[in-house]
């Protein structure tokens, strides 16, 4: 059985001003009816075997309860990290979870913030990556590049169709390193999506990052207990190393497999891949909202008070009860610069 993994514990400063550490726009609704939460869970929820593990900062509890709560699903459990250790700490204590459920289930990873059009490309690539997972591999969503990113991983995977073994998996190569990537024509993106057994990715750990499982295994022992939610334990927790599991285990494991996924996927990183992915006008316009726009092109509008836009060329507006932000679309992801400028200054 397929159970889902989802992650929502980042915090998506890219997505300023709408996105904040107290609202990070997993919660948010920014493309369609449903928040991204919700958008995972209703994603998976055909493929599902089981109802979703949750693995959430514990900040953020009753916006993730009450969200899963409107989209009908009560999870198999609601996990609350008292500080982000990133995401290899979190998908082991969801692992570890499911074995003391007594369940070596096929772990199905997802990051709780992306946008995936078409689902049922999406329900067959996960089928097609079951057969290889059952057998003890780690499989992930290799996604053909369009762009040099340097905020991505990178797949080498073996010739072939279907499930294919991973030659080399390398986190967030810098520009250059990318470029050459992508010209090679050899690379997936990594989606950062996974489907794994519970107990392998488990083994990997312990070889891998001894420390960071002893760490989890503790802090899920000792976790309070309640109706709603699995609080691990603070101090063992924080003594986790910090590390994402596509350094602390990817990248190293020699049992990585990549499945080629061509389903519309998008992390909405950052203003303009949400443009990208947004229903636009004739003139290339994404407004959500309530906008006037004269003679504009290939802008993006997102508020809630009255937008005016007048003769604009790609650009980004964003407006929320505090801050206005406005930007040109190449280069807005320079706005987690205004995030730290605000960090340092107060
Ligand atoms: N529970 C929990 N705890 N969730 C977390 C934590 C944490 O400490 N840190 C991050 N997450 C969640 C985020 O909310 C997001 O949904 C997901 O885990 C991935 O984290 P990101 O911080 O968004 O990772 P990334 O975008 O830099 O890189 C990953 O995704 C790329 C594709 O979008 C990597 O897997 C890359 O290799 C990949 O290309
Ligand atoms: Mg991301």
């Amino acid at each position: 059985p397929i159970l889902p993994v989802i992650l929502s514990g980042g915090s998506g400063t890219r997505l300023w001003p709408l996105s904040r550490e107290a609202y990070p726009k997993q919660f948010l609704p920014l493309v369609g009816e449903n928040t991204m939460l919700q958008a995972t869970w209703a994603r998976v929820s055909d493929i599902a075997g089981t109802a979703p593990i949750v693995v959430a900062n514990q900040e953020h509890r009753f916006m993730a309860a009450e969200q899963l709560r409107e989209c009908g699903v009560s999870p198999a459990a609601l996990i609350l990290e008292p500080v982000g250790r990133n995401t290899a700490p979190a998908i082991a204590i969801a692992a570890l979870q499911a074995m003391a459920a007594g369940d070596d289930a096929l772990l199905l990873v997802l990051p709780s913030d992306h946008v995936v059009r078409d689902d049922s490309a999406f329900h067959a690539a996960v089928r097609e990556a079951s057969v290889a997972a059952q057998d003890g591999k780690l499989v992930t969503f290799g996604i053909v590049p369009t762009a040099p990113e340097i905020g991505y991983g990178y797949i080498k995977a073996a010739s072939g169709t279907g499930v294919r073994a991973v030659e080399r998996f390398v986190e967030k190569p810098d520009l250059a390193t990318a470029q050459d990537y992508l010209a090679s024509g050899a690379y997936f993106w990594n989606s950062g999506m996974f489907l794994f057994k519970a107990s392998r990715y488990l083994d990997e750990l312990r070889r891998l990052q001894p420390a960071m499982l002893a760490a989890c295994e503790q802090a899920l022992a000792q976790a309070t207990r309640d109706a709603d939610f699995i609080r691990l334990d603070a101090d063992a927790f924080s003594a986790s190393p910090n590390d994402s599991i596509d350094y602390a285990v990817m990248e190293k494991t020699a049992d990585a497999a990549v499945v080629p996924l061509d389903a519309g996927w998008s992390d909405v990183g950052s203003w303009s891949a949400l443009w990208e992915v947004s229903d636009k006008d004739a003139n290339g316009n994404a407004h959500h909202g309530d906008v006037i726009e004269i003679d504009c092109h290939n802008t993006y509008a997102h508020g809630s008070r009255l937008i005016a836009m007048v003769g604009l060329e790609d650009i980004v507006v964003v407006e929320t009860d505090d801050a206005v932000m406005v930007g040109h679309r190449d280069r807005i992801q320079e706005v987690k610069q205004v995030v730290n400028r605000i960090k340092r200054d107060g």
